[in-house]
């Protein structure tokens, strides 16, 4: 009897040990820390949707040299208040931190603001075109007819040098950085479902 004890207790130490070594085997030491790669990189990219409950934002970015060609993926961001100001359709510039397998948005800069276009447009323009670029009596419709045909360089200068005598020009009103996001607002916000065809269509 009191052999099967003895033998009990000295498979259980054998066990803690064994136990215990292999806890030991996997804790990192500090140098073995270090030794998971840590870059950072500055990123641009475009904002696909921003999923703040989730603390993650998907992107479409440009290739990051020596570490991944461009692609749209979701990335976490350290503190979901960065994101807070960024909308989808945004253009930013990001800071990722790589710590080994694991990627982190520490930093979001807007470079290029979808919702400032759309601001834009609300002061200077939704009086006559219509909030929703619909057309008002003062001003023709944006999302139809011919305002269609246009190309995005043409749209910029109809916006800077007027046309005729109804549609103003806005050359000293707006700086070209403004011109460049109210006529990006229309094109791709009020003018979303408009497909190639439909502009083909109305070029004359
Ligand atoms: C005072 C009224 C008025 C305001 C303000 C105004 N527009 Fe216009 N806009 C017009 C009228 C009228 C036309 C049609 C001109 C024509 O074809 O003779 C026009 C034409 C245009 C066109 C050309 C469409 C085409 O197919 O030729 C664009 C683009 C445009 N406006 C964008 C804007 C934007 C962007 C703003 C604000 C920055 C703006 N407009 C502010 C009245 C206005």
């Amino acid at each position: 009897m009191s052999l099967v004890i003895k033998w009990f207790d000295r498979s259980r130490v054998a066990l803690l040990i064994l136990v215990i070594s292999i806890a030991a085997a996997c804790e990192r030491s500090p140098e073995q820390r270090a030794k998971i790669e840590t870059q950072t990189f500055t990123v641009k990219a475009v904002v696909v949707s921003v999923d703040p409950d989730a603390g993650k934002i998907t992107v479409d970015h440009e290739e990051i040299p020596g570490y991944m060609s461009a692609m749209v993926m979701s990335i976490a961001v350290r503190d979901p208040a960065i994101l807070s100001d960024v909308r989808s359709g945004d253009r930013i510039e990001f800071e990722l931190l790589r710590e080994g397998s694991e990627l982190l948005i520490t930093r979001i800069n807007v470079t290029e603001s979808r919702s400032k276009g759309e601001a834009i447009f609300k002061a200077n323009c939704a009086t006559c075109h219509g909030d929703r670029g619909q057309g008002t009596k003062k001003g023709i419709p944006l999302t139809s007819g011919h305002a269609l045909a246009h190309s995005e360089d043409e749209h910029i200068g109809q916006v800077r040098d007027g046309k005729r005598d109804k549609m103003p020009p806005f050359r000293d009103k707006l700086t070209e950085d403004e011109i460049r996001a109210v006529v990006k607002y229309v094109r791709d916000t009020l003018q979303s479902g408009v497909t190639d065809s439909d502009r083909k269509a109305h070029h004359h």
